[in-house]
């Protein structure tokens, strides 16, 4: 390979159907039939189609000196035509079987209009609801987005990378990107090495070991080192203390944005520091095909260093199995039968039913009867379309999704009502009136209200994470009427609800559900399906407690006194003046038309030794007249630790199904796996002593029980 053409290799530009970014004059699509002839390009990604996928190919294999076919990259996040829930919202199922499905899924549409590389799963923690983009991960806790992005590197990539119908997962952003200061996108990330290595690297790690083909980059510095120029994240973490044997891509232009960091003092700076960090292609920058000849000509990037690259390039390549066939992922058969398929869709309707999470029902009022009542639903989500598909659905129909109104409709004898009541966020209350109207005729008011899609997502962070004050306002006037109230809350993140929560009669939060949302929610709003998803993330009361999340910290001076006397009896505590410590809906958190009792905890020994599992086990009864899941959840406190450690990690879970009256004893087996830290000489290390065990169905209803941890 010349040396132009082993940088062409490293060379990813965008397609023209989507920008999902800032815009380059030099890489516009007109360009990519001569840049493939020259080898100037190693793939292009956010464009598909069988037939368009398979004409660029044909041009790379039989008319490019070399025939190296080319990488076609997407962003299919929660599925390509056949919409899923969003992330956050399948990371509420807690289901792994069935996200492993949707991702699977995924794969098999976009491979059959030729994507062969998706940039998914998003592994990025979010303990902050005001970053836009806790929408695309599996919400604050580091093991169960570790859990849920193994499970989606094993559904993109199926059994083998070659097969026709899997590609490339891509795990990211590395690292830390979801600790961004203020929660605003792309911004600054400083943290200690402890927090970093134990509460955020965890989950990319995990999706890794699932064997993940391929990293990205990403945008934010941590601790001063923008991460795309990260030889500590991108050599000694990635690649020697984890053995990542795949591909590194930055993140959209990350390279030249070194230069605006101010760590790069022009673009070819910013290049050379990007490769010899160890990011082996450039998305969208143009700075490795403008200036690695160069600086690897005058030796100030070693050949070797850029051999590895395109090395790494190529195994995908090879690994894909597009160096014996080029043609495997564009298949006009499979884009017809196959993609937006009845098949696809009654998944994508399972899965949003489980990803609804029921926060309130005072009084039973929901299942709902499904005749003789008169329903009136109001909201700038009731008859919505596109903001059903949520954030990253750019290869999606807008108009294929099923709105909240037709749903309703479709399922049940009741009239079902609608007024529009007010827009999305524009401050006028024209609607008003219309909307007072209709729920003044109704038995029952459903408020479908929240966020669209374009307010959470990518560069989507928000300073105020409530209802937009047109929204607010509405519901304060049809709660005047006195008629009960269920609100149907859309949303890609934790919102800050307090007036709904102390006076709706009952709260779904339905997320953004993917095409089949309106289906799932009458569904359940009807009692067809029985709630059973639980928070993958907390919702605070208001935005003042952000960042707030289950794995807090005593502290020298914590909110409960040493008898559980409340912070209010106490001045010098950790606390604010105007505000409880605890969130709205605390994480793990979901009600269920049935209940559930726990009994029974006990453990099968009151020490264990680092090779001795402990069984813990709870008798789970469903105590009501109907079936249900319950997610059971099991956490750790090391009592006393060398290092402060918070009062609670979720180490195990389960996901069980009982009829009514029904009971099951659940156990879970904790090891010395589930009892790491890290010390202070950033080592993995379970330290003997004491520790606690605590098993219920959300982080503020625990049982526990204690036991000893030995070394021997
Ligand atoms: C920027 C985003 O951060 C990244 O997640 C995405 O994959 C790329 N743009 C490509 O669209």
């Amino acid at each position: 390979m010349t040396l132009q053409e082993k940088v062409g290799q490293l060379n990813f530009p965008v397609g023209d159907l989507f920008m999902t970014g800032p815009t380059m004059e030099t890489t516009q699509s007109d360009k990519f039939d001569d840049q493939i002839r020259e080898g100037k390009i190693t793939g292009i990604f956010n464009i598909y189609g069988a037939s368009y996928t398979h004409r660029l190919q044909k041009i790379a294999k039989e008319e490019s000196r070399l025939g190296i076919p080319l990488l076609m990259g997407a962003d299919v996040i929660h599925g390509l035509k056949t919409i899923f829930p969003i992330p956050l919202a399948e990371a509420a199922s807690w289901d792994l079987a069935l996200i492993e499905k949707t991702a699977r899924i995924a794969a098999i549409e976009s491979t059959a209009v030729g994507i062969n590389f998706n940039f998914a799963p998003m592994c990025d923690i979010g303990l902050d609801a005001r970053w836009g983009r806790v929408a695309e991960g599996a919400g604050e806790d580091t093991y169960l987005t570790g859990m849920i992005s193994a499970a989606r590197v094993r559904g993109f990539q199926g059994e083998k990378l070659s097969d026709a119908d899997t590609l490339a997962a891509c795990v990211k952003h590395m690292a830390a990107y979801g600790a961004p200061e203020g929660g605003r996108d792309y911004n600054s990330v400083d943290m200690s090495e402890r927090r970093l290595r134990e509460t955020y690297l965890p989950a990319y790690q995990k999706a890794i070991d699932a064997g993940a083909a391929t990293v990205m980059t990403s945008f934010n510095d941590l601790n001063g080192v923008p991460c795309t120029g990260n030889s500590f994240l991108l050599k000694k973490i990635l690649r020697e203390e984890w053995g990542f044997k795949g591909m590194v891509v930055s993140d959209w232009a990350s390279i030249s944005e070194m230069a605006v960091h101010g760590t790069a003092k022009d673009h070819s700076d910013a290049a050379k520091q990007a490769i010899l960090a160890g990011t082996d292609m450039d998305m969208m920058a143009d700075a490795y095909i403008n200036f690695l000849p160069g600086l690897v000509e005058s030796g100030e990037v070693p050949l070797e260093i850029l051999d590895e690259a395109v090395y790494n390039v190529l195994k995908l390549k090879y690994d894909l199995g597009l160096f014996d066939n080029a043609y495997l992922y564009s298949n006009e058969v499979t884009e017809q039968t196959k993609v937006f398929s009845a098949e696809h869709l009654a998944i994508s309707r399972e899965m949003a039913e489980k990803s609804i999470v029921l926060l309130k029902n005072e009084n039973q009022i929901l299942p709902l009867k499904q005749s003789s009542q008169k329903i009136a639903l109001i909201g700038p989500l009731a008859n919505n379309r596109p903001d059903m598909n949520g954030t990253w659905s750019f290869f999606a129909d807008a108009n294929a999704p099923v709105t909240m109104l037709e749903g309703l409709q479709n399922l049940s004898k009741n009239e079902v009502l609608f007024a529009e009541g007010c827009a999305l966020y524009e401050s006028t209350e024209d609607k008003f009136e219309e909307a007072i109207t209709v729920a003044s005729q109704a038995d029952v008011v459903i408020l479908a209200l929240g966020e669209s899609a374009v307010m959470n997502g990518e560069a989507a962070s928000r300073t105020d994470i409530g209802l937009p004050d047109n929204q607010l306002e509405l519901a304060k006037r049809i709660h005047a009427l006195g008629k009960p109230i269920i609100v149907l809350l859309s949303c890609g993140r934790p919102m800050a609800i307090p007036w709904l929560a102390q006076n709706a009669n009952a709260i779904l939060v339905t997320w953004a559900l993917g095409t089949e949302a309106g289906n799932a929610i009458a569904n359940v709003v009807y009692g067809n399906v029985n709630p059973s998803a639980k928070l993958p993330i907390t919702f605070p009361r208001n935005v003042g407690q952000v960042p707030i999340h289950y794995q807090m910290k005593n502290t020298g001076r914590p909110y409960l006194g040493l008898n559980n006397e409340p912070a209010s009896e106490r001045i010098y505590v950790s606390k604010y003046r105007d505000s409880p410590n605890s969130p709205q809906f605390p994480f793990g958190f979901g009600l269920s038309y049935t209940r559930f009792k726990y009994s029974g905890l006990e453990a099968s020994a009151d020490r264990i030794t680092n090779d001795e599992r402990l069984k813990i086990s709870v008798t789970i009864t469903n105590m009501g007249e109907r079936e249900g899941e319950e997610i059971v959840q099991c956490y750790i406190r090391d009592v006393v630790a060398s290092v402060t450690q918070p009062l609670l990690k979720l180490r195990k879970f389960a996901k069980i199904k009982l009829k009514a009256k029904a009971h099951q004893v659940v156990t879970f087996e904790i090891g010395r796996d589930d009892l790491l830290l890290v010390n202070n000489d950033m080592q993995w290390v379970a330290e003997a002593g004491e520790f606690k065990v605590f098993v219920g169905p959300n982080t503020l209803d625990l049982q526990s029980l204690n036991f000893e941890y030995q070394i021997n």
